[in-house]
């Protein structure tokens, strides 16, 4: 299949690129190379230096022909998107309607949608499944909720099939060691932890020792990006053989909590990484775990890459210096 992947340069999306080049499709990347980078572009893809807010430019694009289109363009800091909530409206929602409707009027059929866990916000129970409320507590997850809302509606008036992946938390880097490039002023956890073991910052301030958790701190789903990739290419292949939508979590289904990754991270990488202990991040719950028993039946998909170790080792073999 000929795949534009809109966002292929990013921390996701160059993961997803060369998945889908692995398993035999034509890449063409889209992407304005603000969070991504050309360092993470590879040989065999075509690449497009585009934004997709320029309509006209992605129209013209897409114009060339795709039987699909991976969509991992976005602006994905929680934190950031409820003190700038322009930003993510303009990117994540204006950007992607124009990616929608570039598709409507070039006829193209699929897409496949980066979503999150954000859209369900407070976890009523653990594990998240698909059928749990949604309820974003931040913009970034009420923007992902609206893009799902406008693909079921062109869906239905359309026939543009979508397969919106609702990601837990994204981590590691491949397992190969093909991906090299890093993401700028990271907010996640384990990129601030390797930065730290990197000596690229002073310490790791861990967000709350009081949860109701085993050893107190926040216990997250971590899914590694080559587990991820995977889960797009099997996402893409089901929409050609069934012609259907799917809204699907994609987690490992296992708890880490932040002193289980740091304590790993001191492990494998013999390094100290200071750490202080503050106050909870507003917004942040005790334990957020997918269940992943959807993707397992719709896609065949299971994290494989997601252990503590496969997370952390892939990710040090990139910021070690
Ligand atoms: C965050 C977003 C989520 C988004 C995801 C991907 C929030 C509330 N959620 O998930 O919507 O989809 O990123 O970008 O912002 N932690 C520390 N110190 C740090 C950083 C994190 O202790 O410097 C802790 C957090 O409190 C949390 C865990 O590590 O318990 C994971 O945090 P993070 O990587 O930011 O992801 P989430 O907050 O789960």
């Amino acid at each position: 299949m000929r795949v534009l992947v809109i966002g292929g340069a990013g921390y996701i999306g160059s993961h997803v690129a060369l998945e889908m080049m692995e398993a035999g499709h034509e890449i063409v990347v889209y992407d304005n190379l603000s969070s991504g980078t050309k360092q993470n572009l590879f040989e065999g893809e075509r690449f497009v230096e585009g934004d997709i807010l320029d309509y006209e430019r992605l129209r013209g694009t897409l114009a060339e022909g795709y039987d699909g289109v991976v969509h991992l363009a976005a602006f994905k800091a929680a934190g950031e998107s409820m003190l700038a909530p322009e930003k993510y409206a303009r990117n994540n929602l204006s950007g992607t309607i124009n990616i929608i409707n570039a598709m409507s009027e070039t006829g193209i059929q699929r897409i496949v949608f980066s979503s999150s866990a954000a859209v369900y916000g407070e976890p009523a129970y653990v594990p998240v499944d698909e059928a749990h409320p949604t309820a974003p507590e931040n913009f970034y997850g009420f923007t992902k909720l609206e893009i799902e809302r406008i693909l079921a509606w062109y869906d239905r008036l359309k026939g543009i099939r979508y397969s919106a992946l609702r990601y837990f938390n994204a981590a590691g880097y491949d397992v190969r060691g093909r991906v090299r490039g890093l993401e700028r002023n990271p907010a996640n956890l384990l990129p601030v932890i390797m930065e730290v073991a990197a000596g690229m910052r002073p310490e790791l301030r861990v967000f709350g020792n009081d949860y109701p958790t085993n050893d107190g701190t926040g216990v997250r789903d971590y899914v590694h990006v080559n587990d991820l990739a995977a889960a797009h290419v099997a996402a893409l292949e089901r929409m050609v053989r069934t012609d259907e939508s799917l809204v699907v979590n994609l987690g490992s289904e296992a708890g880490l909590s932040v002193l289980e990754i740091l304590e790993a991270a001191r492990r494998l990488t013999g390094r100290a990484i200071p750490a202080t202990m503050e106050g909870r991040r507003p917004g942040d719950p005790a334990r957020l775990v997918a269940s992943s028993t959807l993707a397992a039946e719709k896609l065949g998909w299971k994290a494989k890459f997601s252990d503590v170790d496969t997370l952390v080792s892939s990710s040090w073999g990139v910021y070690e210096r």
